[in-house]
């Protein structure tokens, strides 16, 4: 005779359908729950963040027509910011601010000694020459494209104190190896400095340390080297940044020709 079938079982009990990422035992395990669920880290960083509208926000935003390579100067500067920010922590883990020997010491054992020293030192000498040369043509595409005019001069201006702070990394930096070439490039520069108007003896007194040139002048240069500067540094880089995307980047001169009747043919 056939089996007739069970009759179902009521309500209550009945099994459970299983909930995401629950084992056997009824336990719930968060990441197996938000695999199941198809949640990502980043969904999940981002439901408490909520980054991605700024990363959007800076990230996918319309340029003008007719943008070329000139454009990404300053992109480039900012790498180049970036790996001497890198190259400069490994640099910080051997070298040491001592004018007794201890600095000159240190930098010749990065270059002799230390795994990859010399490679990672070489990476920050030259990346401080590319830096600046970056920064000039950066500067120079700014210029003669006209993409310092309204609304864009608090840019401009932003960018001229990076240029300031960025040669004054140049120069807190020449003095670290602490050899002759360094000890006494260093003494003209803060000489030169004193010179100034106004505030020229004030600031070269901040550099040194006082009125004498001594062993302190050389962790000042190192702190503002590697602390007071490239906090500035990035800061602004911040600034920088949040006014480009803010304005739009600038069309090139012969767009903006082509597309304002208005202006007149000196102008064009
Ligand atoms: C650390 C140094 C600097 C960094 C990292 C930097 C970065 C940038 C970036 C990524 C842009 C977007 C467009 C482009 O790349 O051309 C830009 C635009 C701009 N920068 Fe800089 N910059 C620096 C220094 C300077 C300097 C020295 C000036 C001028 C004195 C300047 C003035 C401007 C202006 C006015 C714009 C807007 C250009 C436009 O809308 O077409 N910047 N900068």
């Amino acid at each position: 005779m056939p089996k007739l079938p069970a009759p179902p079982l009521p309500k209550s009990l009945q099994p459970r359908p299983k909930r995401p990422g629950e084992n056997g035992n009824g336990a719930v395990r968060p990441v197996e729950a938000a695999q199941e669920a198809g949640i990502t880290v980043v969904d999940w960083i981002d439901e408490r963040t909520s980054l991605s509208g700024g990363i959007r926000w800076l990230l996918f935003r319309k340029v003008p027509k007719g943008i070329n390579w000139f454009y990404t100067l300053g992109s480039a500067t900012m790498f180049a910011f970036l790996n001497q920010a890198v190259t400069g922590v490994f640099l910080a883990m051997f070298y040491r601010p001592d004018a007794a020997g201890g600095a000159y010491e240190s930098v010749r054992y990065i270059t002799d000694d230390a795994f990859l020293g010399q490679l990672v030192r070489a990476m920050h000498k030259w990346g401080a020459s590319v830096m600046i040369i970056l920064i000039f043509l950066h500067m120079a595409r700014v210029f003669f494209f006209g993409a310092y005019k309204y609304p864009r001069e608090l840019t401009w201006i932003i960018g001229v104190v990076l240029l300031i702070l960025t040669l004054a990394m140049g120069f807190t930096g020449y003095l670290l190896p602490f050899d002759q070439r360094s000890y006494w490039a260093t003494i003209v520069g803060v000489n030169i400095n004193g010179t100034g108007p106004f505030i020229g003896p004030y600031l070269s007194d901040f550099l040194r340390a006082g009125p004498e040139f001594g062993a302190t002048t050389l962790s000042r240069f190192y702190a503002i080297h590697m602390m007071l500067i490239p906090g500035l540094i990035a800061a602004l880089i911040g600034a920088h940044l949040y006014l480009i995307t803010k304005l739009g980047i600038s069309a090139p001169p012969w767009i903006k020709a082509q597309e304002d009747p208005g202006l007149r043919e000196s102008q064009v």
